[in-house]
């Protein structure tokens, strides 16, 4: 059964910054020209495949893609993979699209079709998605909000398990990594206490077909040890 969403009156409240450093007149122009060539459109949420430049046999979500590196090397390893790429933050945003079109292209260089973007809430997105609808799930280093007062804030979440369990097909994988120890011990306390996905012990390196992130490359520097679980939807 499909929710349906009301992505303006979402209650929602996003803590994390959307926007940060001025726009330079390149980013606007991603903005305003290239993004609205690339969103996910609300009208295909109740029927994802339809969101894409033709209708995949699979679709892939990633939420927070921060720069945007992981999402693109998806997107380049599975060009057939519809593929939704969830980013609120502006400079995150910005980083993706000048990946996509040359400076002065933004209005006109073509744009994948297969690769799309969704710049609300990815909340939202989830809680509209029809059952069952979505192959692969995406969480590569979240916001850690370590203090315990706002665990609620965290997308590891009783809840959020409930939502992405009801979207993922059986059989579909959900990939969480995560560099923060309390982060870390939380994602194994909330997965440890469901039976909608299959568990297994975390790797400690960066498993094959996992692309690298900015965030993983910030925390190998700074000494942290990120770990890479693998969930399955029973
Ligand atoms: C710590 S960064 C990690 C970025 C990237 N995944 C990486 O590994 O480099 C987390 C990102 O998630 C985004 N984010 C947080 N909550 C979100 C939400 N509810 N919907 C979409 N993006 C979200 C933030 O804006 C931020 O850019």
């Amino acid at each position: 059964m499909t929710a349906s969403v009301d992505v303006k009156a979402s209650p929602d409240r996003l803590y994390g910054r959307q926007r940060g450093h001025p726009l330079r007149p390149r980013q606007q122009r991603l903005l305003d020209q290239t993004l609205p060539r690339m969103r996910f459109p609300e009208s295909a949420i109740a029927d994802p495949a339809a969101g894409f430049g033709h209708r995949p046999a699979q679709i892939w979500l990633e939420v927070g893609f921060g720069g945007g590196e992981h999402s693109l090397a998806q997107h380049a390893a599975h060009p057939d993979v519809g593929y939704i790429a969830c980013e609120v933050f502006e400079n995150g945003l910005c980083s993706l699209l000048s990946r996509v079109v040359p400076d002065d292209g933004e209005a006109t260089a073509p744009v994948p079709d297969m690769l799309r973007i969704w710049d609300e809430d990815a909340r939202i997105l989830l809680r509209g998605l029809p059952d069952a609808s979505i192959d692969r799930l995406f969480l590569m280093f979240p916001d850690p909000w370590p203090k315990s007062r706002h665990a609620k804030r965290r997308f590891v979440h009783p809840e959020t398990v409930k939502q992405a369990a009801r979207i993922l097909r059986p059989g579909a994988v959900w990939r969480v990594a995560s560099d923060d120890p309390t982060y870390q011990a939380w994602v194994e306390e909330v997965m440890g206490a469901q039976d909608l996905f299959e568990t297994a012990p975390p790797a400690t390196l960066r498993p094959e077909g996992w692309p690298p992130t900015r965030y993983e490359a910030k925390a190998l520097k700074a000494g942290r040890q990120p770990l890479y679980w693998t969930f399955v939807r029973r």
